[in-house]
């Protein structure tokens, strides 16, 4: 679907799976370019999005970035080692403990 036109500087890890990227990209970018569409899927249906505006309006790039969820892939940039999972349905509820 697309073509990177610059060179991979580093990896990423995409659900386990070791993917090329370039330092400072976008993640968004970075997932697209290895071939990745489905980056969640939603909280009703399990149905499968994958980014859409690429600018930080429209929420249907939602990743879980080292562990935290709800991280819009378009506005991460990509760093050495990234471990990246799909959002599957809505965020863990977290009680605030005060
Ligand atoms: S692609 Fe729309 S917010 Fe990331």
């Amino acid at each position: 679907m697309f073509r990177r036109t610059e060179p991979t500087d580093c990896t990423i890890t995409w659900e386990g799976r070791t993917l090329p990227a370039r330092t400072g990209e976008s993640l968004a970018a970075a997932l697209l370019a290895a071939g990745i569409t489905a980056f969640r899927e939603t909280p009703v249906s399990g149905s499968p999005r994958g980014p859409l505006c690429l600018m930080g309006a429209c929420f249907d790039c939602l990743v879980e970035v080292e562990g935290a969820q709800n991280m819009q892939a378009c506005l991460v940039p990509v760093s050495p080692g990234l471990r990246v999972a799909m959002q599957r349905g809505a965020r863990d509820f977290v009680e605030d403990a005060a």
